[in-house]
């Protein structure tokens, strides 16, 4: 490890991401009991005999051991994905209407997109963030490009401020997505954290947040969720994002935001977006992740995108140059289909207001979750207060359920959930609100 520093100190750029990366890996070796360094034995018949089995990711192997479950009452709240009442996976309305207009369109070939995407999709992107009268998008200070998700954003993103970016130290919540750390790490990225949620209150520590910000070394970069932040549903108020923006601007500190859940906090792809807006009305420089997996329900189809805020047009085009050079040797260009159906609904008056009655719909389906789930502890007389589950916002409830209080509830209700205790309230229907309900009182009374 002494040497991978020492090798990072005289080194170029390059060398610089790999002894990043040689450090990930190293902890990864200690941490996972595999070690790829390793000569090869001469006794095993494959070359990878050495390759040790990696743990499950920890939150879609939830979904591995859930599927491994014969039981008839198990309930997957671990994934982030919607569910209908009964319990089945949701295609919009509107996705679905767009696909036949695609289909029946005879025109459409399947060539190549470009690099940096449709560039429909990524016009209509940028707006359906920024607005559609944000100055910046006037003064061709935004440059978009359609990633894999949001998950490829962020790591476009990553790539290319490991790059062109003075500072490599990228500051995110804690806690996080859990795939935030790798993400940015093996980009190249420093990973460090600041302070957001306080478990006594449950609610956002934004003093801790505040000091951990001013203490950051100019320039850093940081992470934000532009709302219904994951894993805590806790997000700042309009007043706390503003101390957020003026701290952040006064330290030249730069924002990433990443927007995972347009639309699905308040039901309002507006009123989600405020945050995103406030820092880029002052003028100031910024990144945006945005994904269409939850609030169009697009999940599997990857479609995402990465917009730049600049401070002139001209850096803007610069930069998008350079995203291309970031992109070309990763995956070549994105797929077409799944942004194809986002521009359909986006530039069509009438698609665009269905699929916003549609994602208010799954919204507020999520709201009337956390009610009932409030009122059947509040039935039950379960101990403690249980209030954060109406105040929290977006898909996750953090429940403030341990390690064990979570293992007993898989074990004995076989109810499946990340071990820090966050359920996916998308994942709740009236009918399974009772098992959950009976799980977490005797979980809470019997598991300490
Ligand atoms: C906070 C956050 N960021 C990003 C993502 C990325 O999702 P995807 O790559 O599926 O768009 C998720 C998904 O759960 C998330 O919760």
């Amino acid at each position: 490890m002494e040497n991978v520093d020492k090798l990072e100190m005289n080194s170029s750029a390059a060398d610089r991401r790999l002894s990043t990366l040689a450090r990930h890996l190293a902890v990864t070796i200690n941490n996972e009991g595999s070690s790829i360094f390793s000569s090869p034995t001469s006794a095993g018949d494959s070359a990878f005999a050495n390759v040790a089995r990696a743990p499950e990711d920890p939150i879609l192997g939830v979904t591995v051991a859930y599927n491994k479950d014969p039981s008839p009452v198990k309930l997957n709240l671990g994934v982030g994905a919607y569910r209908t009442e009964e319990g089945k996976p949701l295609v919009l309305n509107v996705v679905r209407k767009a696909e036949q207009l695609l289909v029946n369109d005879r025109s459409r070939v399947k060539e190549y997109l470009p690099i940096v995407g449709l560039a429909d999709f990524n016009k209509l992107s940028a707006k359906l963030i920024l607005g559609a009268d944000s100055p910046a998008i006037h003064g061709n200070l935004v440059t978009t490009v359609q990633c894999l998700s949001g998950t490829g954003s962020l790591r476009v993103g990553a790539e290319f401020l490991a790059r062109h970016y003075r500072e490599r130290t990228i500051y995110i919540p804690n806690p996080t997505w859990g795939n935030h750390t790798k993400v940015f790490t093996l980009a190249g990225l420093t990973v460090k954290t600041y302070r957001y949620y306080d478990p006594v209150t449950r609610g956002l520590n934004i003093q801790g947040l505040l000091e951990d910000l001013e203490s950051a070394p100019t320039g850093a970069i940081v992470l934000l969720h532009a709302c219904a932040h994951n894993p805590t549903g806790v997000d700042p108020t309009l007043q706390q994002w503003e101390q957020i923006r003026q701290m952040i601007r006064s330290k030249s500190l730069l924002p990433f935001f990443d927007s995972a859940y347009q639309g699905f906090a308040s039901g309002s792809l507006d009123g989600d977006a405020q945050s995103v807006r406030m820092f880029v009305g002052d003028g100031g420089e910024c990144f945006i992740a945005q994904s269409y997996a939850k609030n169009m329900g697009l999940y599997g189809e990857r479609v995402g995108a990465l917009s730049i805020v600049c401070r002139t047009a001209d850096v803007a085009s610069r930069v998008n140059s350079q995203l291309k050079l970031v992109i070309r040797p990763m995956y070549s260009n994105p797929p077409i289909h799944g942004a194809s159906i986002v521009a359909t609904i986006l530039k069509d008056r009438n698609l665009y207001h269905e699929w916003t009655l549609e994602l208010k719909a799954m919204a507020d389906r999520i709201i009337t979750m956390r009610k009932h789930l409030f009122d059947a502890l509040g039935a039950r007389g379960t101990p403690g207060d249980w209030s954060h589950i109406i105040k929290q916002i977006g898909m996750f409830t953090f429940t403030g359920l341990n390690r064990k209080q979570v293992t007993f509830m898989t074990k004995e209700y076989h109810i499946y959930m990340t071990s820090d205790g966050r359920i996916s309230m998308a994942g709740l229907s009236s009918r399974t609100v009772p098992h959950l309900a009976d799980a977490i009182h005797a979980a809470v009374t019997t598991v300490v």
